[in-house]
């Protein structure tokens, strides 16, 4: 399909890869597949510290939905994630905080952060925050966030993180679901110089009806003033100073909830996808391990936000597990300039790099001047993640920044495999551009015809991807609604996890990931649902009907189109309507979920039965209106060339 890229020098010496040659990974693999319950106990007592011992390495299957692995074992994963490198090695830097102002640093040893999460979890505790209770965490990206993470952990509490970026509404519906008694925040995070008024947004959906929160703990972080309501909020520096740093982990489950992630699925309501304890805490530490080739003498970064999945993996618990160093990045890639990146990887003589494909290509526009003033030797792996990379901006990667002798691993997994699935080893596996390559250890990934659910065999298929076996880190459960979990990931093919993502395998056995063929959509890495974002615009009551599809963006990968019908007596003016639904989605989910382009149509293109034709939305926006395929099931043909004119119209305007 595409050229082959063998491993770079660099990366077979100096520290000597863990795995070496294709060979050995494909006998090891080989092996984790076969024999999974001897692989992973192994690893289990070989990473993780545990207070009680397992006994039934792993049980449970995709039909009955009731996986479990290391059954009877205890262990606390604040306590591997801190205690046990805080004894061993107190003076290592845990966390370098690049702070948005790249002048602002700051570097914390384990020993800080046992001290740290140690007060935070007495705080908890002093808020009767018990075993099995869910926190709320909405913060920037400072220390403080993991320390709060941490913190709940230790004492059997079960954090969800909300993304800084989501609404009010949007973190008022998570607060809901997950009955939080507890909200942790700051008074503002700061982003590219600008600020967030994540204080103000916490408050604002405290008020937006019935909740349990009874308690807020307010992190200063910008110095701004912010309204303290009384017997209800807490200042973080207060609290922390008067709690004691020493406080007893509490040894749970290794089945007990470790967090709640909520992500978007294709119904209106997120849902908080559930992981658990020891599994997920296991492969975090394994992936970063051997993905990553991580050595003890690395300093590893991870730009992503702790509040997506790839944050509480990849930033927090999969090196922290290890003991590592990892960078917390809490600016934007091109602030002050783009060079930012860069200059941090300098800065810190980064060894790991691992960012989004939407920030590659953004700064390869920006021209090659900006990465090539700095000195990027220290760097051996780089990594990609959240949506697939385009061979154009993977070459750029390899040549530009990893000077074409650094390993360029893109790592495809979701929320819910709670760690990388498919990637390159950075040691041994040759690398084709665009392609995730093959499975990691444990996972075994086939290609379903689509229909179906016949499992495609051989090289050179295309279809949609599944796992055929349960793996440590994969979710359990989506929180309070395991029907939900059964019916989005277990039932559409019996037997298999379905992850929603179409895929190639190549005639040379490399994977290459489609994206998704369900209604989520991916826009520059960050996840939505169609149907989430047309409950939105039908907020609006001059909106009868809407349908969201996704279009194609040479920045974001992804963009949204919104095409919206109005209720017959609206008069309103159709530009400033339009204005009006865009800040009604920024409103009801983000910033983040802005649509690029909304329409305002005479109707949509259904079926006799009245379903939404969303595929024949999708070939207008996306230019291919001479492939829109079988319309005879459509109730009035017509419409296509209304909607046509209508779309082509829209794009001259936007020219003009
Ligand atoms: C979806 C999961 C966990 C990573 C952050 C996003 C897409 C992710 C890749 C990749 C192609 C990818 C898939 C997947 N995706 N990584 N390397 N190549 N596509 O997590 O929000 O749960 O989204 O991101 O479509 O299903 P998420």
């Amino acid at each position: 399909m595409s050229e082959l890229y063998p491993v770079p020098e660099r990366l077979l010496k100096d520290p000597k890869p863990y795995i070496a040659t294709f060979d050995e990974y494909k006998k090891l693999w080989q092996e984790s597949v076969d024999k999974p319950a001897e692989f992973f106990a192994k690893a289990a007592k070989e990473y993780l510290h545990w207070d009680k011992p397992f006994q039934t390495t792993m049980a449970g299957d995709f039909l009955s939905g009731n996986i479990a692995w290391f059954l009877e074992g205890e262990l606390n994963a604040s306590y591997n994630c801190v205690d046990r490198h805080a004894f061993a090695t107190p003076d290592k830097v845990a966390i370098i905080h690049e702070g948005d102002d790249p002048k602002d640093v700051r570097k914390i040893t384990y020993n800080d952060l046992l001290q740290q999460v140690c007060r935070i979890a007495n705080v908890l505790k002093s808020l009767d925050v018990r075993k099995g209770d869910n926190v709320i965490i909405y913060m920037p990206m400072i220390p403080e966030a993991m320390v709060a993470m941490l913190a709940c952990t230790r004492i059997g509490a079960v954090h969800s993180v909300v993304f800084a970026g989501f609404s009010a509404d949007s973190l008022y519906d998570r607060i809901v679901d997950c009955e939080a008694r507890v909200v942790i925040t700051a008074d503002e995070g700061k982003r590219g110089g600008k600020f967030v008024a994540t204080k103000r947004i916490v408050d604002e959906a405290l008020s937006k009806g019935i909740h349990a929160v009874d308690r807020v703990i307010v992190c200063k972080h910008t110095g701004t003033d912010v309204a303290m309501t009384l017997n209800r909020d807490l200042w973080w520096h207060e609290q922390s100073e008067n709690a004691r740093p020493f406080c007893p982990t509490v040894p749970v489950n290794a089945e007990d909830p470790l967090f709640l992630l909520y992500t978007s699925g294709s119904t209106g309501t997120p849902k908080g996808v559930l992981h658990t304890t020891g599994g997920y805490l296991l492969e975090a530490a394994m992936t970063v391990k051997y993905i990553f080739d991580y050595h003890p003498e690395d300093i590893y970064a991870c730009t992503a936000d702790l509040g997506w999945i790839t944050g509480h993996t990849y930033i927090l618990y999969g090196p922290l597990c290890l003991g590592a160093t990892t960078v917390l990045f809490e600016s934007t890639p091109t602030y002050p300039d783009p060079s930012r990146f860069w200059n941090m990887v300098d800065k810190h003589k980064v060894t790991q790099f691992y960012t989004a494909p939407t920030a590659i290509r953004a700064l390869q526009r920006l021209g090659d001047e900006w990465v090539e003033k700095c000195d990027l030797s220290s760097l051996r792996v780089i990594g990609s993640v959240g949506e697939p990379i385009n061979p154009e901006a993977w070459k750029w990667y390899y040549e530009k920044v990893g000077h074409s002798q650094c390993a360029v691993v893109d790592t495809y997994w979701q929320t819910e495999t709670g760690s990388i699935v498919i990637s390159p080893l950075p040691g041994a596996t040759p690398t084709k551009p665009g392609s995730a390559t093959f499975p990691f250890f444990g996972i075994q990934p086939v290609i379903l015809e689509p229909t179906t659910g016949e499992v495609l065999q051989g090289n050179g298929v295309t279809g949609v991807l599944a796992i055929s076996k349960p793996w440590p880190s994969m979710a359990r459960t989506v929180y309070n609604n395991h029907y939900r979990y059964m019916d989005t990931y277990l039932k559409p093919y019996p037997g298999y996890y379905f992850t929603g993502d179409g895929a190639t395998r190549d005639n040379d056995g490399y994977i290459f990931i489609n994206g998704r063929v369900d209604d989520v959509i991916n826009v520059s890495g960050h996840r939505l649902s169609t149907a989430e974002i047309e409950s939105a615009l039908i907020l609006n009551s001059d909106v009868s009907e809407a349908a969201v599809i996704a279009g194609f963006d040479d920045l974001t990968g992804q963009c949204i189109h919104a095409f919206c019908t109005l209720k017959p007596s609206v008069t309103s003016d159709p530009e400033q309507l339009m204005k009006e639904l865009v800040l009604q989605v920024r409103k009801t989910i983000g910033p983040f979920a802005k649509p690029k382009a909304i329409y305002v149509v005479m109707d949509l293109p259904k079926t006799r039965s009245g379903k939404i034709l969303r595929r024949v939305l999708r070939k207008i926006v996306n230019n291919e209106h001479d492939q829109i395929g079988d319309t005879s099931t459509m109730a009035d043909e017509g419409i296509i060339h209304h909607l046509i004119a209508m779309f082509n119209r829209h794009n001259a305007n936007i020219r003009k």
